[in-house]
């Protein structure tokens, strides 16, 4: 079954075409970052109007990879939520009109998802379920109970910012471009990360839930001292930066593989499975692999990191064919989807 998959959910314009849910014949991203990086983060109306302008290259630079025609497509699969709605409207409503003009099903893929499957189809052997399915990304941190794909029960998530945005923000203080995560990763590397004793958040009553707020005050307070107030630019020196970056990536990356494993050990998983923009992070695989080693773990390839379209058409396969039809084009797009099915 060959799926087009589009993806449109924040400042990405994707599209992909992909065989029987995991091979992938190509993997158009067309990226936003430069057009945001002056304002620090992403402008909603400026993404809507991009994705517009280059939605439909974006598509016919997929087919074109992949040596095939709109004709040849069986399923048209689009992430419709979470996400920005004016985005996701862009991709949905352009799959609504495919599936329409090609007389083709359609079907909506729920982004957040996706990011785990993204690791599942990276995986060269088949995925022995129950596992822990652990989403660290920009607008997500989240621990899952998988007992397949499609189904999943919440174990846990941020009460505040999400992991990658966490990065982001301590990336901004720093006076570094978005996205921060990259950046930080980088600047870590030549750090000392025992020079600021950082610590993630623990939410009481909820130990495997997660909290980065007061991890972004502790970096603010390290910052600029005790007068926080100060509005003054405060002169950082590339030492400090990097001490910085090394300590908090530190303390939240310790944090994350802490609770995982935490959660891999009360639901009896032996694999866990990860996904979402934070899951490029290096030191986060590294830390993981030094942390134990009688567990599987299962990470998307780099490619498949950040947002893509491959992983919307590669799940959006499982999906057809568990539910033996598509959506209804009155599918409406959602800001929010929990982590429930
Ligand atoms: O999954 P994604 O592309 O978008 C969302 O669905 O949110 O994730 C983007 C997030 C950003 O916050 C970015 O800073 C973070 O992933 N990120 C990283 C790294 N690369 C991207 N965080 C830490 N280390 C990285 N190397
Ligand atoms: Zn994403």
């Amino acid at each position: 079954m060959l799926v087009l998959g589009i993806e449109s959910t924040c400042d990405e314009t994707a599209s992909a075409v992909v065989n029987n849910g995991t091979t992938i014949l190509s993997n158009i991203i067309s990226s936003q970052i430069e057009l945001h990086q002056k304002y620090g983060g992403v402008v909603p109306e400026l993404a809507c109007r991009r994705h517009v302008d280059v939605i439909i290259p974006v598509i016919d630079e997929a087919l074109k990879e992949a040596n095939k025609q709109l004709s040849d497509i069986d399923l048209i699969a689009v992430a419709y939520g979470p996400g920005l709605i004016g985005a996701l409207l862009i991709g949905l409503n352009t799959a609504k009109a495919l599936s329409l003009a090609l007389n083709k099903p359609f079907i909506g893929i729920n982004h957040t998802e996706a990011h785990l499957y993204a690791a599942i189809m990276s995986y060269p052997h088949p995925v022995t379920f129950p596992c822990i399915g652990a989403v660290l990304s920009g607008g997500h941190t989240s621990l899952v109970l998988i007992k397949e794909i499609g189904q999943y029960e919440l174990i846990s998530q941020t009460v505040d910012d999400a992991v990658g945005e966490a990065f982001d923000k301590v990336a901004k203080m720093l006076d570094l471009p978005y996205p921060g995560g990259p950046q930080i990763e980088e600047l870590a590397k030549k750090g000392d990360a025992k020079r600021f004793n950082f610590k993630s958040g623990f939410v009481k009553g909820h130990p495997l839930d997660f909290s980065f707020s007061g991890l972004k005050t502790a970096v603010l307070y390290a910052l600029k001292g005790q007068n926080i107030q100060n509005e003054n630019i405060v002169v950082i020196s590339e030492e400090l930066k990097q001490d910085i970056s090394a300590s908090f990536q530190q303390a939240a990356l310790t944090d994350i593989v802490h609770k995982a494993l935490a959660a891999a050990t009360k639901y009896q998983c032996k694999t866990l499975i990860f996904g979402g923009g934070v899951t490029n992070n290096r030191r986060l695989r590294t830390l993981f692999d030094e942390a134990r080693q009688e567990f599987t773990y299962i990470w998307p390839s780099m490619e498949l990191t950040l947002d893509n379209a491959a992983m919307i058409a590669g799940l959006a396969y499982h999906q057809f064919i568990r539910k033996g039809h598509g959506d209804s084009l009155d599918l409406e797009p959602l800001a929010r989807i929990p982590f429930t099915h």
